[in-house]
């Protein structure tokens, strides 16, 4: 089975619309491909923008984050409803900046991935270890919690169209990137563990990106592994660099 390649960039809390415009102008031309699905994940207020700008493209535009209520009471939310409407197609979910900075928990993480597929939302769910985690040999296991805690009661059908990223703490914003041996043996886990939940069909199509300090210089090794199908990039999407990125090979 050959997986289609996903490349998404997760700008962060950066670019305001005007500024988003022009970054998406200067990257629309460096991030062509037929290879590859290209996404960029760009803060609430940049979306109608980005949409407008990637229009025709082969881009796709996602969002960071969504609430998991349809509407209501919950000031300061953005419903999966509101994305969808812009012509959002992607979602990151439980990035770990949200679990560690906005306390969110896998109980979270799994209401938010049933709600993103009744709006046709395609959820990119992320997992990854801190440091002392894996310093105390608790990587797989712990990976194997955040991903049996996401996927509850997910049907198979929905399992299958999920995005994972596998982010490591210590690799995210620190310039120190998992070796491909270290980032394969997790993404070769989580397909492991999604075969043990959903069966050896669901594994193979399942794709499951490698983020954390992916530059233009490490991606080609990192996304020629078996079971990395792409990459969730964050400060190098904001960068020109970005189109080396999409174009590795
Ligand atoms: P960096 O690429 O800046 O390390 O960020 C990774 C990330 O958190 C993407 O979601």
């Amino acid at each position: 089975m050959s997986r289609r390649k996903i490349i998404a960039g997760n700008w962060k809390m950066n670019k305001t619309p005007q500024q988003a415009r022009e970054l998406i102008r200067t990257l629309l031309p460096l991030v062509e491909t037929d290879e590859a699905d290209v996404v960029f994940c760009v803060p609430f207020v940049d979306i109608p923008a980005a949409v407008e700008e990637v229009s025709g493209t082969n881009v796709q535009i996602g969002a960071q984050n969504m609430y998991f209520e349809d509407a209501g009471a919950f000031t300061g939310e953005i419903s999966p409803e509101m994305l969808w409407e812009l012509g959002v197609e992607y979602v990151i979910i439980g990035h770990s900046e949200r679990r560690q900075y906005f306390h969110e928990t896998d109980e979270d993480i799994n209401k938010k991935l049933l709600m993103a597929f009744e709006y046709d939302l395609i959820p990119i769910v992320c997992v990854g270890e801190t440091l002392e985690q894996r310093e105390a040999g608790e990587t797989l296991s712990w990976i194997r919690s955040q991903i049996e805690g996401a996927f509850e009661e997910v049907p198979e059908d929905l399992a299958r169209d999920t995005v994972i990223a596998y982010e490591p703490i210590w690799a995210i914003g620190t310039g120190k990137t998992a070796t491909s041996e270290q980032a394969e043996e997790v993404c070769g886990y989580i397909r492991q563990v999604i075969g043990e939940l959903y069966g050896p069909e669901t594994a193979d199509v399942i794709r499951i990106q490698y983020g954390g300090s992916v530059n233009a210089g490490n991606a080609a090794e990192l996304f020629s592994m078996p079971d990395i199908d792409g990459g969730l990039v964050g400060g190098a999407s904001l960068k020109e660099d970005f189109g080396k990125i999409v174009n590795y090979k």
